[in-house]
């Protein structure tokens, strides 16, 4: 049986060594970083991740500054409102919860965050950094950076290995895919267009499962000994839960834990490491402007 990669516990650790850094920063500069939350209408989801943000910025002393805006607000005001956080100097790392309501043009939006304050790695400057050979973007998307985090952490060779990536998104496919081939992986990406996907995991010796369709992947798509770092977060009914409904990730786990040389469970995977790495991008931006000033 397969390594259950514990995001959580991994979480927990990388939050304690932030915490240490948050009071270093602090006691060379009297400086505490800050995170700038801008959060728009009542989803349920976007609202659950927010307080989640906010919990673990708490726990390591990064101060966390939240807008909430009705969903009515109009484009122009909450690009002004967006711009008045860029502005403000104790907030070192600024994100927008996605997705923002429908009349509002969300790249105009992104576009007020400075790329010194991006910390969810969203701007195109960032993401061409990333791309380029030679190039070190100051800040990558999170969720990506968490899967290569729990890699390293678990010791698992990438160096050389095949990799195959589902899902070709801005925020997680394809940066992670990018990720991956700065570490020498083989990569290959597979979307909604892709011939024979299950031919295709089977050769991988990492897969990273980002497409938000429900235990897509199945356990005989698995290589024996293949590490599997599932990024869904599917809500399915379930009418033994009291909520109505749980939560599973894009790979059918208890199929895939029995053929896999390492697992991330869905919840307590990637999720939890994906908060810790906006914390870490925070910190990193605090300290970039306060060692610049030295
Ligand atoms: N919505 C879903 N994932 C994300 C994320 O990583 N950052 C932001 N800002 N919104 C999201």
């Amino acid at each position: 049986m397969a390594t259950i990669i514990d995001g959580n516990a991994t979480a927990a650790t990388i939050r304690e060594e932030l915490k240490k850094e948050v009071a270093e920063l602090k006691e060379r500069t009297g400086k505490v970083p800050g995170l700038g939350v801008v959060l728009v209408g009542a989803r349920k989801d976007s609202e659950t991740y927010v307080r989640m943000k906010g919990k673990a910025a708490e726990e390591v002393g990064i101060n966390f500054i939240l807008k909430k805006f009705p969903a009515e607000i109009t484009q122009e005001e909450l690009i002004k409102e967006v711009r008045a956080l860029n502005d403000d100097e104790s907030v070192h790392g600024l994100i927008v919860q996605l997705p923002l309501p429908s009349h509002i043009n969300e790249k105009a939006v992104l576009e007020q965050v400075g790329l010194a304050k991006d910390a969810d790695g969203f701007d195109p400057l960032n993401i061409g950094m990333l791309a380029m050979k030679g190039h070190t973007p100051l800040s990558v998307p999170c969720t990506p950076r968490a899967c290569m985090e729990l890699l390293a952490r678990y010791n698992i060779d990438i160096d050389g290995k095949r990799a195959v990536v589902l899902g070709r998104s801005n925020i997680v496919g394809t940066p992670v895919a990018l990720m991956l081939l700065h570490k020498n992986a083989t990569v290959t990406i597979c979307h909604s267009r892709t011939k024979d996907p299950a031919a295709i995991c089977r050769e991988a010796d990492i897969i990273v499962a980002a497409i938000g369709q429900p235990e897509y992947v199945k356990g005989d798509w698995v290589k024996p000994g293949a590490a599997v770092i599932d990024v869904g977060i599917n809500s399915v009914p379930d009418a033994s839960r009291k909520a109505g409904y749980r939560l599973v990730g894009d790979v059918a786990f208890n199929e895939a834990k029995e053929v896999a040389g390492a697992i991330t469970p869905v919840p307590g995977g990637v999720g939890p490491m994906t908060v810790c790495m906006l914390l870490k991008q925070t910190l990193e931006s605090a300290k970039r402007v306060y060692s610049a000033a030295q």
